[in-house]
């Protein structure tokens, strides 16, 4: 393909993406294909002669398409959102025309000078404490990971190997092996699952302690254990504090954690996710109170912040312990002004590490700080909006209602709920996924589409009342 084809091409597919976002709520959101569909309809081999890239794309409506799930769509409710915007789109587009590496400074100096403005745009958007800050005196900085299971592995990596450090030099009889052996990592019930991924990947156990009857861990339960393990020979080396979990967006209160933490020389990490891109606006900062005493802090721009997956905001406290734990050297990697910018391939564990600064900026810039919070803050009024028609249904009861997100159910056995939302995602309108609060057996409902109208979430209602037995009078 030369550049004239591309231009062609690049330019039918910048319609076609826009023409699909215009169009998205007119299609089924859960698509209607069985495992295998595509199989069935493509050749068994890869093409011997280069194709027409005109037939390329009219074959992504009649062989892609029949097997997408819309995330885009205002109809789709279920998870958290993924992030999709014009800008988000076109710095994907110059990130891949760039395609460079951004592992040194040297591969790519914009690359990590982006990054780092962004990231200190980013924190201070959020109103973080000055030294997570790559601008601030200290040694404390922001990186761009691809998701947030990598930030939470990545901090306790850094974390297992500043305990390691620590004992290695405070009990020199004790080998790497005895001290790596005893490590153990908390966090709550309510923790996202990668979070228990991270334990089993870094082989540190990951112990999940009791959520109280909000979703929210506290800090006597993690002192209690920690007391528990210590005194059982065990070294407790990392926290995991959520800041809006996946079932119901609860919030650990990470004040009390965050004391504990500090008094036993725990690394606390904050996964904000979903939630964490709600501290741009003031009124819910009060939600990150205690931000100050954790050591790492995430969240996803990618989920609720207009840029395109992949773009996960991680910042740290100090990063010499990120370059301590993954700093391996080559003399193809050095270079001549190693030390006076980051050289990211240290705070991250792949090598390479795409240009993806370009579309967090491009979103920075085009939405504007006002852009953001009007997004953040229209979509928790729809949630609302959709929380008081539910409250309006006496065969419906709210079980919980936070930032954008609603789980609800019917009265009654789970066995009611359970029927519902199988009817739901079965006619394929809209999608919704399930939790269990305590015992309960609820609907999750989320604001994903950046698009969603109120008229939208008339429609999902609708939607949902239309499935319920007629039986069950209101
Ligand atoms: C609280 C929380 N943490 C972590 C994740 C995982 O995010 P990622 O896909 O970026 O790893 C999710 C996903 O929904 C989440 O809700």
């Amino acid at each position: 393909m030369n550049s004239n084809e591309f231009r062609e091409f690049g330019k039918a597919m910048v319609d076609y993406i826009a023409d699909y976002i215009d169009n998205v709520r007119d299609r089924n959101v859960i698509p209607s294909v069985s495992p295998g569909y595509l199989e069935k309809e493509m050749p068994q081999e890869a093409p011997v002669d280069g194709e027409r890239w005109e037939d390329v794309l009219k074959d992504i409506d009649k062989l892609i398409m029949p097997g997408v799930t819309h995330w885009q769509s205002p109809k789709f409710h279920a998870y958290f959102p993924t992030s999709n915007s014009f800008p988000g789109v076109v710095g994907e587009m110059l990130c891949a025309g760039i395609g460079c590496l951004g592992f040194s400074w040297m591969t790519s100096p914009a690359c990590t000078e982006l990054e780092v403005i962004a990231m200190n745009w980013l924190g201070k958007l959020l109103g973080l404490p000055e030294e997570f800050l790559n601008c601030s005196e200290g040694p404390g900085g922001g990186v761009i990971q691809g998701t947030a299971s990598e930030a939470t592995l990545v901090g306790l990596l850094a974390a297992k190997e500043r305990v390691v450090r620590l004992f290695t030099k405070t009990y020199p009889s004790l080998t790497e092996g005895d001290i790596k052996s005893k490590l153990v990592a908390y966090t709550s019930d309510q923790a996202n699952s990668s979070v228990e991924k991270a334990g089993i990947l870094a082989s540190v156990p990951m112990v999940h302690l009791p959520s109280d009857s909000n979703g929210s861990l506290r800090g006597d339960v993690l002192r209690e254990a920690i007391e528990k393990d210590k005194g059982a020979g065990l070294i407790p080396c990392y926290v995991v504090a959520t800041l809006g979990t996946t079932g119901t967006c609860a919030f650990d209160n990470l004040e009390e954690l965050g004391v504990v933490c500090n008094d036993e020389n725990v690394w606390l990490h904050v996964d904000a996710a979903y939630a964490g891109a709600a501290f741009v606006c003031p009124e819910y900062r009060y939600l990150m109170k205690g931000i100050e005493l954790s050591d790492s802090f995430n969240f996803n721009p990618h989920k609720w912040m207009l840029v395109n997956f992949d773009c996960s905001a991680m910042w740290v406290k100090d990063a010499r312990y990120l370059v301590e734990a993954f700093n391996v050297d080559r003399i193809y990697l050095q270079h001549q002004h190693e030390g006076s910018a980051p050289d990211y391939r240290h705070w991250q564990i792949p090598l390479g590490r795409r240009f993806r600064a370009l579309k967090l900026w491009f979103v920075l810039r085009i939405y504007g700080a006002e852009g953001i919070r009007r997004h953040i803050r229209h979509q928790i009024q729809l949630a609302k909006h959709f929380e008081d028609l539910v409250n309006m249904d006496p065969r419906f009861e709210v079980n919980t209602s936070s930032m954008g997100l609603v789980c609800f159910r019917l009265q009654g056995d789970n066995e009611l709920t359970q029927q519902l939302l199988d009817k739901i995602n079965a006619a394929k309108r809209i999608y919704v996924i399930p939790c269990y609060i305590r015992e309960k057996f609820v609907i999750r409902f989320a604001i994903c589409s950046r698009i969603t109208t109120t008229e939208d979430i008339n429609f999902s209602w609708a939607e949902i009342v239309s499935h319920v037995s007629p039986h069950l009078t209101n």
